[in-house]
C-alpha cells in the first residue's frame, strides 16, 4: 500500500524477508572478513539505528563492541552535499578494526567524512557496511565493503530512513513515485 508524508506519495519497494535476507547475508561476510574477534561497529545515527541492530544481532559476536555516532547531511529528499557532524566518537579506537554501520551511501560526502574522520585515529582498519547504495549517485569517496542493497538513484523511506525525520519506523522500504 502506498504511503503519503509531508504531500510525497512513496510506494513499496523492499519487503521485511527481503531485508533480512541481505541482513544475514552481509553479516556473515563481515563475520567471515574479520580479523579479530574485537572489532568494534560504529552506528550512524539517526537513519541506520534499526539495521544496525538487526545487523549486530545477525554479526552476533560476544567479544565486538557497538557505539553511535551522529552526522547530518540531507534536507528533505535532497544530499544537502555539507555535512555537520552533531556527536563525535568517544571511544579509543587506535588500533582496532572498526567498521562504520550506515543507512545509505549517495553522494559520497558523508561516508567519506565519516571514514577521514575515524581514520585520524590510527584505527588498524576502517570498513563500511551499508543498508543502501546508489552507485550512480557517487560523486566522493568509494563503494562501501558491505552493501545489502545496490539501487538506483530514487529518494527511500522507511526502515530508519527519514523524509524530514518522519517515518523512520516504517519497518519495509519505500521509495518515492514519480509522478504520473
Ligand atoms: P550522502 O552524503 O549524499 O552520501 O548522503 C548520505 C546521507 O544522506 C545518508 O546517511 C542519509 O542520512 C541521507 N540520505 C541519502 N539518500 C537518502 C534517501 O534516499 N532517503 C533518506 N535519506 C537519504
Ligand atoms: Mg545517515
Amino acid at each position: 500500500m502506498d504511503v503519503t508524508v509531508k504531500g510525497l506519495t512513496f510506494e513499496p519497494y523492499l519487503t521485511r524477508d527481503e531485508i533480512a535476507k541481505q541482513v544475514k547475508r552481509v553479516a556473515s561476510e563481515i563475520k567471515r572478513d574479520c580479523t579479530t574477534e574485537c572489532p568494534i561497529f560504529v552506528c550512524v545515527l539517526n537513519g541506520a539505528f534499526m539495521f544496525a541492530a538487526d545487523l549486530y544481532r545477525a554479526i552476533d559476536m560476544p567479544l565486538s563492541e557497538i557505539t553511535f555516532i551522529r552526522y547530518k547531511s540531507y534536507d528533505g529528499t535532497q544530499s544537502s552535499g555539507k555535512v555537520k557532524k552533531i556527536m563525535g566518537l568517544i571511544e579509543n579506537v587506535e588500533g582496532r578494526e572498526v567498521i562504520i554501520i550506515e543507512d545509505i551511501v549517495d553522494t559520497g560526502h558523508t561516508a567519506k567524512m565519516l571514514r577521514d574522520d575515524i581514520a585520524a585515529y590510527n584505527p588498524k582498519s576502517v570498513k563500511m557496511a551499508s543498508l543502501l547504495f546508489k552507485p550512480e549517485s557517487l560523486k566522493v569517496g568509494q563503494a562501501p565493503e558491505y552493501t545489502a542493497f545496490e539501487i538506483p538513484p530514487k529518494f527511500i523511506l522507511g526502515y530508519g530512513l527519514d523524509l524530514d525525520e518522519l517515518a523512520r519506523g516504517m519497518d519495509e522500504i519505500y521509495v518515492l513515485k514519480n509522478k504520473d
